[in-house]
């Protein structure tokens, strides 16, 4: 009998039937998620698993690695073309990984880093105290302007000229505005700080173009590969040329060891994805699909952080709702709906409840859906909100979203052929 996963353990292969179902019918709002493509998960799931590789390409601490040498030189030359950058290592496991190697290879103990407060947008791995970031270094936090809730460029200004920081951080998990890199350099080179851009959330829209590029004006650029890269989970490290053996010996042997190998393919595809024009086309409908989800939010009496969004994300406020974030997504859930809750900039309520939700665009547009759909989701969200009492209602969404996910099905040619198991 073939040895397959579903043969082998049938256990772990309906667990994945089950989340292949959960996947194909609901609505996926969380703009940090994405579908990679059969391709990327292919290379995901292939032999390159198999090979340990300390090291670098030609400068291995093992032998046999001559072809994951290869596969890791297309995926860092591909992202220097992609992007435009100096210089590329592909090897960090994740985007707080790839942050903690910039740090420990830029920074000493207790050094001043200035960055985006996580309450106001930022990042975990942005010094907060629960994390490592925050705990090993000196991090202070600029926010948003409480009348635009825009990013404060002058507040960052005055902190950087008050703290002298080593270094500034741009880029956020939760900030529905274009960034300033060029300000940023501005107030970096004003203050003597190293410019570090995290890109996460916005790298699929820098490739595209659709997003102003961090290269030109940042040292360093950190960004994850699973958000709107449609990659593999993971993440990579541009930086410039006199920076290239610090930041390589910062991530191996500085903050990891055994390379991903299968992992660094799988990104060496998803660069080569992000080069074709499908992609650019791709980002575009992520901005024209954010933008009629945002416009009908606001067409329902919606309060926008900031008044709208310009990328692929943007955070509702629900305090004029009388609901928290997390009662809000409790509720979408029961149709089918997957949004992320999160607070908003000064907000009442603690992270656990938040204020807010977190939609975005990316998910759905992998799948197809275009603005009409999107005006569609929107009013759907806007009717389960306004009447958290409505059982009936919900159900009657979810009947309706499970249809609509009927007519854009995800990975439909694997599930009938059984591929996944
Ligand atoms: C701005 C930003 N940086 C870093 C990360 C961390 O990525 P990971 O979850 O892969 O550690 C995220 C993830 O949400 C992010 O939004």
């Amino acid at each position: 009998m073939e040895r397959t996963l579903r043969t082998v353990d049938p256990d772990v292969a309906a667990i994945f039937d089950r989340e292949l179902q959960r996947q194909q019918q609901t609505l996926i709002m969380i703009p940090s998620e994405n579908y990679a493509s059969r391709a990327v998960m292919a290379a995901t799931g292939s032999i390159m698993t198999n090979k340990y590789a300390e090291g670098y390409p030609s400068a291995r601490y093992y032998h046999g690695c001559e072809f994951v040498d290869d596969v890791e030189q297309l995926a860092i030359a591909r992202a220097k073309t992609l992007f435009g950058a100096d210089h590329a290592n592909v090897q960090p496991v994740s985007g707080t990984q790839a942050n903690m190697a910039v740090y420990y290879g830029l920074l000493e103990h207790g050094d001043t880093v200035l960055a985006m407060a996580l309450d106001q947008g930022g990042h975990l791995s942005h010094g907060n105290r629960f994390n490592f970031s925050g705990r090993y270094y000196h991090f202070v936090g600029y926010g948003v302007d409480r009348a635009t809730e825009q990013i404060d460029y002058d507040q960052v200004e005055a902190l950087a000229r008050e703290h002298e920081p080593k270094m500034i951080v741009v880029g956020a998990s939760a900030y529905p505005r274009t960034l300033d890199f060029a300000r940023f350099r501005a107030i970096a080179d004003k203050v003597g700080a190293y410019l570090v851009a995290d890109m996460a959330h916005i790298a699929g829209l820098v490739a595209a173009g659709v997003h102003p590029s961090p290269v030109p004006y940042a040292d360093v650029v950190t960004s994850t590969t699973h958000k709107t890269m449609r990659g593999p989970r993971g993440a990579f490290i541009l930086c410039r040329q006199e920076l290239a053996k610090t930041i390589d010996k910062a991530v191996f042997p500085g903050v990891q060891a055994g390379p991903l190998m299968h992992v660094i393919a799988a990104k060496a595809v998803m660069f080569h994805e992000a080069m074709q024009p499908e992609f650019a086309a791709y980002q575009q409908q992520v901005l024209a699909n954010a933008q009629a989800l945002a416009n009908t939010f606001k067409v329902r009496g919606f309060r926008l952080v900031s008044d709208g969004t310009d990328n692929h994300l943007m955070l509702v406020d629900l305090r004029p709702q009388g609901l928290t974030g997390r009662e809000g997504a409790n509720l979408l859930r029961e149709a089918n709906i997957i949004a992320n809750f999160n607070t908003i900039p000064f907000d009442p309520q603690p992270p656990t409840l938040g204020s807010g939700i977190r939609p975005g665009s990316p998910v759905l547009t992998s799948r197809g859906m275009l603005v009409p759909e999107m005006v569609q989701v929107a009013n759907w969200i806007a009717d389960v909100l306004a009447c958290p009492q409505n059982l009936d209602l919900r159900a009657e969404v979810r009947a309706k979203v499970i249809d609509l996910c009927a007519k854009f099905p995800i990975y439909d040619y694997m599930a009938r052929e059984g591929e996944f198991v």
